[in-house]
């Protein structure tokens, strides 16, 4: 099965003492990808993991690795996120002075590349780098915590993202607040990659977390 709406838990608000076998339940409880909050606690404040947690984690899931990079600068650390396991690299706009040379070296190692945008960055920032975006991930709220609140002011922006990549193939994804009641509003606006944290760790019944994302749960 290839939905059109990819749902992507991120295990940030995992149980890190058994992190191998979250990684695994979201996988059998129906994850389409997997999503790696990387955090350096100088570009976001606060701190996650590493290339060595990617690589450990990798052998609990063969789902798409989607990793996430908060970390500024990113260049230098993007080969070994490769090397650990990663499939596609997202980097953020702000978070590397040359974005541009930053998505050639995510393709050069042969990852899909994605670039964040932050909630006050314009969808414009996209522009003149389309021909080398996998994904674009619309940030719907600022990036360091799990748990926050969506910000519905964002949902314009997924709607212009949309219409700068129509035509391209480029997925949409969208992190943070992503819940059963803002997953509609997301899809409706144009994202079909829905980051969510807390509504599906934070659930005892991972896949009925998950299915409640997905459209086919909204009638
Ligand atoms: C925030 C992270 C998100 C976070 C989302 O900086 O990028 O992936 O885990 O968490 P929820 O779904 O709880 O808002
Ligand atoms: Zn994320």
């Amino acid at each position: 099965m290839s939905p059109d709406v990819l749902i992507a838990p991120s295990i940030l608000s995992a149980d890190f003492a058994r992190l191998g076998a979250e990684v695994a339940a979201v996988d059998r409880a129906g994850a389409d990808w997997i999503h790696l909050d990387v955090m350096d606690g100088h570009y976001v404040p606060n701190i996650t993991f590493g290339p060595a947690i990617v690589r450990a984690i990798r052998k609990s899931s063969a789902k798409l690795f989607d990793c996430h990079l908060m970390i500024e600068p990113a260049d230098p650390f993007i080969a070994a996120f490769a090397e650990a396991g990663a499939d596609l690299v997202t980097v953020h706009a702000e978070a590397t002075t040359h974005l541009d040379r930053s998505l050639q070296l995510i393709k050069s190692l042969g990852k899909q590349a994605g670039v964040a945008l932050n909630p006050a960055t314009p969808a414009t920032a996209i522009e003149h780098v389309l021909d080398r975006l996998d994904l674009v991930l619309v940030m719907t709220v600022n990036p360091g915590f799990g748990g926050q609140a969506f910000i519905p002011a964002m949902l314009e922006k997924i709607r212009r993202v949309r219409a700068l990549t129509a035509g391209r193939g480029i997925r949409i994804e969208v992190d943070g607040g992503i819940n059963a009641e803002t997953a509609p509003e997301v899809i409706a606006a144009g994202a079909d990659v829905l980051v969510a944290g807390s509504a599906i760790f934070g659930q005892p019944d991972h896949a009925a977390a998950i299915a409640a994302l997905r459209p086919t749960a909204v009638a």
